[in-house]
């Protein structure tokens, strides 16, 4: 490809570059992925804010680190605002323990990305957040885990499932078996944020599709 090739591929992908929001309640290492991998261009998309419902999470830190406006809010029309005024194109829920209002999972329909510890539908929905998870799974017994990115809807973890990896669970403790769910949520998190950013994710009857 000629230069001129190549510098019109770049300014065809600077177009399309999609606004993202990251939402957040604590450490963040999943919006340090998303980071990272904006950063070196593996996503096509730009972190315009990061919003947390909690003041000392130390997402905002990593949000400060690199250069993104971070904001502490807890109401919903502050938070629609924001996201207006932002022009966001993507919500991420990357830990964000608070449950969106219908309001919002309206105006974005198919727009909003969570990541879950588990295999939805199990170890889901109300009261499954955090190590809770991965107790729930050591207690049970479960020989295989993972982690699910999948749409946002109004119910609790219930929007079509985006994509899934599992790990074996063996004999760990839950803050072990946590770390390991994290190394595979920090790639199919990235992942699907990309194909969104390319729009590949396509909602079929209520499934998703990834295509070309
Ligand atoms: C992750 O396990 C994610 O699946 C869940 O909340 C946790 C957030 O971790 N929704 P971190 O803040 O990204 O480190």
């Amino acid at each position: 490809m000629n230069l001129e090739k190549l510098w019109l591929e770049k300014i065809k992908l600077t177009l399309a570059s999609k606004n993202i929001a990251v939402l957040i309640s604590g450490g963040g290492t999943n919006l340090q992925a998303i980071i990272d991998n904006t950063e070196n261009n593996y996503i096509n998309g730009k972190i315009k804010i990061v919003i947390s419902n909690r003041e000392d999470a130390y997402g905002l830190v990593r949000a400060e680190k690199a250069g993104i406006p971070g904001f502490f809010i807890k109401d919903d029309e502050e938070l629609i605002s924001k996201l207006k005024e932002n022009k966001i194109d993507l919500i991420i829920l990357a830990g964000y323990l608070k449950i969106l209002p219908e309001k919002i999972t309206k105006i974005y329909e198919n727009k909003i990305i969570n990541i879950h510890p588990s295999l939805i539908p199990a170890f889901c929905g109300r009261g499954y957040y955090g190590l809770k998870v991965h107790e729930a799974v050591i207690s049970r017994g479960v020989k295989y885990t993972g982690a699910t990115t999948h749409f946002v809807n109004e119910g609790a973890d219930e929007g079509p499932i985006i994509m899934q990896r599992i790990v074996e669970v063996e004999d760990e403790s839950p803050e072990e078996l946590q770390q390991k769910v994290l190394k595979i949520e920090h790639e199919i998190l990235p992942l699907s944020v990309k194909y969104f950013c390319e729009d590949k994710l396509k909602v079929v009857n209520g499934k998703v599709v990834i295509g070309g």
